[in-house]
């Protein structure tokens, strides 16, 4: 997860942005850069690797400017170095960037195919050149950057500063964070208040959408609309700041919110954007090609990842897949054959129940891979592989962001087992690694649902129990469903296949109960819809997640109907966890549940 920085000062700002970057080094990277203005004119320092690096760089070669960007990279587009590292600069600005631009390709043919150059493999730079561009055609900078932004597509924050403009910085967000710090005659930008904590108390958080001009006299900050806004000003404390919510109520909402970034941080780690393809950042001990079987075990919402998995498994590299929950693995005695896959999946990565398995696992000579979020785990030491998911540390209980980063990561694994199988073609890799590219973007558009969920929330707390339906990977969606709302608001919820209702859950349907269905416009759509009539015929209340052209071509009476943006039928479980997670967080919130600490639950499992 890229690091930003941005200081308009008063005296050299080099040395503050390289001590608020080493604040952002728990975000994890692997090049790092600061550029200046002094007296109008641009410089840079970058280097790979980690910041002593950009250190000694910059004390033979000192950058005076006070006006300056920086930033940690943490390779998404093209190679960890210094050529690639940011900040990215023309002859009119310097740009540092956080996060994916997913349409970067077709901007860049079109720079090109006017003559643009280009210096890096990165999508950085087509940010850059585009703003440039609109310069060169007599625009001003505020401008330029104005016309910009609509015509970027995905999750992303960008900070710039401009040749000859010794008081002028532009921050934006779109899916990923950034700050803004008010200070005395200087003013500042940053990817979290932990990276600002040296200079000021005073931090405001953009909204997605929300883009600022920074000068020392202050700060003007604009909706996506172009339109002057005030973002609330909190005062935080130093102390707490590892464990800082944002502008948020709870971790968990944070973590929600989180989601478009890490997400996107570990697809960076798995795909190689610009060939379009997947990479597995290890060696694998076995040949997907040469594997008969896959055995999967995990608890609760990990153990949901993996039966999303096992879809993904089974359709994209025709592997057949086994799974159970960890706790009945560990006795079942299952009869391995040795030489075969063992895949556990587990945030903590020291479930009991899961551990043991993994043991049993071992064992009976599997090739034991783990997908874990705490990379230094007892699971993740145990195992032969680890795939991490890189949520960073998810504090509430109810796991989110590492659900999807789980998700993220086991389908690369499936696209990955398919290509070695010959089940997918180039072609078909292709269109899939494109579809994931677009995730963390539909996540962010998905997370602007909120206000209609919270709604929706206020009438789904007054349920006693709550239905989950889904066909296909929506099933298990539709399980998370379920875990979700009763963990956190304690209302009982259920969740099924939606093809089950009729083999008896339908008998509890009346007026007084909720049903939610998760339901894309993918193969099974009509099926659903077939179910959903059922669900309406005996007086239930839908609420049905469905996306553009699902919504289109129901004409059910629901309760409600929450719109996702359009996803590839095989990423939609990501997009789409997105509204299950936010129905159940604003339920429980609008029930005064204590939504990050829920009664008898610990985050870390220990015990069978
Ligand atoms: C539900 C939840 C739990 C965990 C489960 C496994 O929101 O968080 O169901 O998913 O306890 O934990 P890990 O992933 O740490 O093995």
């Amino acid at each position: 997860m890229c690091g930003i920085v941005g200081i308009v000062g008063t005296e050299p700002v080099a040395p503050q942005i390289v001590e608020a970057l080493k604040r952002l080094e728990y975000r994890g990277y692997d090049s790092a850069g600061v550029a200046t203005l002094q007296d109008g004119k641009l410089d840079r320092r970058r280097a790979e690797g980690k910041l002593r690096n950009l250190e000694a760089k910059l004390e033979s070669a000192p950058l005076p400017g006070l006006i300056g960007i920086g930033h940690t990279r943490w390779a998404t587009h093209g190679k960890p170095n210094e050529t690639n590292a940011h900040p990215h600069a023309t002859d009119k600005l310097a740009v540092v960037h956080n996060g994916i631009i997913e349409n970067f390709r077709e901007l860049k043919t079109g720079l090109e195919s006017k003559g643009v150059r280009f210096q890096t493999e990165t999508d950085t730079e087509v940010v850059a050149q585009l703003v440039t561009w609109e310069m060169h055609q007599g625009r001003g900078p505020i401008e330029a950057v104005a016309i910009t932004l609509p015509r970027l597509r995905g999750a992303f924050a960008l900070g710039f500063i401009f040749t000859g403009e010794d008081d002028l910085m532009i921050g934006a967000r779109h899916g990923a964070p950034l700050a803004i710090g008010y200070g005395h005659g200087e003013n500042y930008l940053g990817s979290d208040a932990l990276a600002l904590a040296p200079f000021t108390d005073e931090v405001a958080y953009l909204d997605d959408g929300d883009w600022a001009i920074l000068t020392r006299r202050g700060v003007d900050i604009r909706d996506e609309d172009g339109q002057m806004v005030q973002r609330t000003r909190h005062k935080i404390a130093t102390g707490s700041f590892l464990a800082d919510k944002g502008n948020h109520r709870h971790f968990m909402a944070k973590e929600i919110h989180e989601q478009p970034e890490v997400v996107g941080r570990t697809l960076a780690h798995y795909v190689n954007f610009t060939a379009g393809r997947v990479e597995i950042p290890f060696d694998l001990p076995f040949d997907f090609k040469n594997l008969k079987r896959v055995s999967i075990s995990a608890c609760g919402t990990a153990y949901l990842a993996g039966l999303v998995s096992k879809y993904w498994f089974e359709r994209l590299a025709r592997i057949p897949v086994e799974i159970d929950v960890a706790s009945e693995f560990r006795y079942r005695e299952a009869p391995l054959e040795p030489g075969s896959l063992a895949l556990f999946v587990s945030q903590s990565g020291e479930t009991a129940d899961t551990l043991a398995s993994l043991r049993y696992a071992s064992a009976e000579k599997q090739h034991i891979l783990s997908v874990v979020n705490v990379a230094t785990s007892t699971m993740a030491r145990e195992s032969d592989v680890v795939a991490a998911t890189l949520a960073g540390v998810e504090i509430g209980v109810a796991s989110t962001k590492a659900f999807t980063c789980q998700l993220t990561v086991l389908l690369c694994l499936a696209i990955a087992a398919g290509r070695a199988r010959g089940t997918l073609s180039a072609a078909d890799e292709k269109e899939l690694v494109d579809a994931l590219i677009g995730v963390p973007g539909l996540m962010s558009e998905a997370i602007k649902r909120e206000h209609q969920v919270e709604m929706l929330a206020r009438e789904l707390s007054k349920a006693k129990d709550v239905l989950y339906l889904g066909r296909g990977t929506s099933y298990p969606l539709a399980l998370e469903g379920a875990l979700k709302l009763k963990e956190i608001s304690y209302i009982h919820a259920e969740g099924y296949a939606a093809g089950e209702l009729k083999h008896g859950p339908i008998a509890l349907i009346d007026e007084t109960m909720p049903v939610i269905v998760i339901a894309p416009h993918d193969a099974l759509f009509e099926k659903t819809v077939s179910n959903m009539q059922e669900v309406a015929a005996r007086g239930g209340r839908i609420i049905l997640i469905t996306d553009e052209k699902g919504a289109l071509e129901t004409d059910l009476d629901t309760m409600a109907t929450i719109v996702m943006p359009s996803a590839h039928p095989i990423v939609a479980p990501i997009v789409h966890a997105v509204p299950v997670q936010l129905l159940a967080y604003h339920t429980a919130v609008f029930m005064g549940k204590d939504v990050d600490q829920p009664r008898n639950l610990a985050k870390s499992v220990t015990v069978e």
